[in-house]
């Protein structure tokens, strides 16, 4: 046995040599996760064995002289997960989240991929999981589409320009080759600047800016939404066409219930929202506001929270992959996704790059020992 534990260290520029930005690669590794799901070959965390992640929440006020305060889109998450089926890996995503760092020049999120053997526990890599994350989360909307949208669907209304706007185009028009054109609503037009240029030199999608965000909903056959700001998003789901598919990939509001009977719901993974709505029973002051805030699932985690929507209605992704729920069943259904992001996406694809990264001798190895101190 080679009891040295060495782990293989990629850099963002080593990620990108591996492939991480290769949307084909990462759509099948999604896919795979959302079917393992669906058979049970998988873990996460909490006694849920679904949980999305253990946050760190800041406090509305400091309780140190140093210690951050609750705002926007701020606080850090690890995400731990087990992956069966070819992939056999255990890893976790770890990752702090702070709107203020756009003033700094910095992302708004700074992930960090840990990768193990299972078996017998070794640290196999460390990754800078920026892309990775940014990829698996817009492959989700991509492996949805396939699945979710209309057949032929040829128009995409994106809310929210950010990273995650950008990969979600990407996902989906890699995963759909009938889109044609992209609409793009962003509080800020620099943002929609930046993601026109991106859709049109780097996919080769005509875009086109909207100013404001009915525009980017009504005569959509899909509707993205990944907006990270002080406001979220208010969505009145009346403004969708029928037959359209809207993607809440980030956090967003209904400004009615109407949904509610009018909407099929589809999730990435229907247990996981399911530990969220156990949560917000947690005897902590605020907890289900604080979840209301970020989760992207919001509106209808709240709904079954309050006994407007029964949750056997919702339907995951990975049933339809494998079979075992209907896809979209009419032209005409409006459906609504949610995804909150889930660890098995960010080690399926940190899997594979593993593996690309191994086979090239990309990166770096790094040894924490070649016999262990006490071992010695
Ligand atoms: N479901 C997942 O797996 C997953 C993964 C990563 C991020 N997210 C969520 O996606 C969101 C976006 O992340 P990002 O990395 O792209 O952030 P980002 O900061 O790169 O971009 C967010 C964009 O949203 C815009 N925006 C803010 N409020 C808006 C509004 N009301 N209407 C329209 N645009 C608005 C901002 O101007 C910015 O351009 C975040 O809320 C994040 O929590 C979800």
């Amino acid at each position: 046995m080679d009891v040295s534990v060495r782990l293989r260290f990629l850099s963002e520029p080593d990620m990108v040599k591996a492939g991480v930005m290769d949307m084909e690669g990462c759509l099948e590794a999604v896919s795979d996760s959302f079917a393992l799901i669906a058979k049970g070959d998988y873990l996460m965390g909490g006694p849920s064995e679904n949980d999305h992640g253990h946050l760190i929440w800041f406090p509305p006020a400091p309780r140190g002289p140093r210690m951050p305060v609750a705002g926007p889109d701020r606080r850090f998450m690890a995400m731990i997960a087990y992956l069966g089926g070819d992939y056999h890996i255990c890893g976790e995503k770890w990752y702090g989240s702070n709107i203020a760092n756009r003033e700094l020049g910095l992302p708004r999120s700074i992930h960090s991929i840990i990768l193990n053997d299972p078996d017998n526990v070794k640290p196999l890599a460390f990754m800078s999981g920026n892309l990775l994350s940014q990829m698996r989360t817009g492959a989700v909307p991509g492996v949805a589409t396939k699945y979710l949208a209309r057949s032929g669907a040829e128009t995409l209304g994106i809310i929210g320009a950010g990273m995650v706007g950008k990969t979600a185009l990407l996902g989906i028009a890699t995963a759909i080759k009938t889109l044609k054109r992209v609409y793009v609503y962003d509080v800020f037009e620099s943002a929609s600047e930046k993601f026109v240029q991106y859709a049109e030199k780097e996919i080769g999608i005509e875009a086109v800016i909207v100013h404001n965000m009915e525009d980017a909903v009504k005569d959509m056959d899909i509707v993205h939404i990944a907006a990270s700001g002080e406001k979220l998003p208010a969505i009145d789901t009346n403004q969708l066409k029928k037959g359209a598919l809207l993607c809440l990939t980030g956090a967003a509001e209904f400004v009615n219930d109407d949904w509610i009977g009018d909407c099929s719901i589809y999730a990435d993974n229907w247990k996981l929202h399911q530990a969220f709505i156990h949560e917000m029973d947690y005897p902590r002051e605020g907890i289900r506001e604080e979840i209301l805030s970020w989760a992207p699932s919001a509106p209808v985690i709240d709904a079954v929270y309050q006994g407007k929507l029964s949750g056997d209605t919702i339907k995951s992704v990975g049933d339809v992959i494998i079979g075992n729920a209907p896809a979209r069943e009419n032209p005409d259904d409006t459906i609504i996704f949610i995804t909150s992001g889930m660890a098995v996406e960010d080690v399926a694809w940190g899997k594979k790059i593993l593996d690309r990264a191994n086979k090239e001798n990309i990166g770096q190895i790094l040894s924490f020992w070649d016999k262990q101190y006490w071992l010695k």
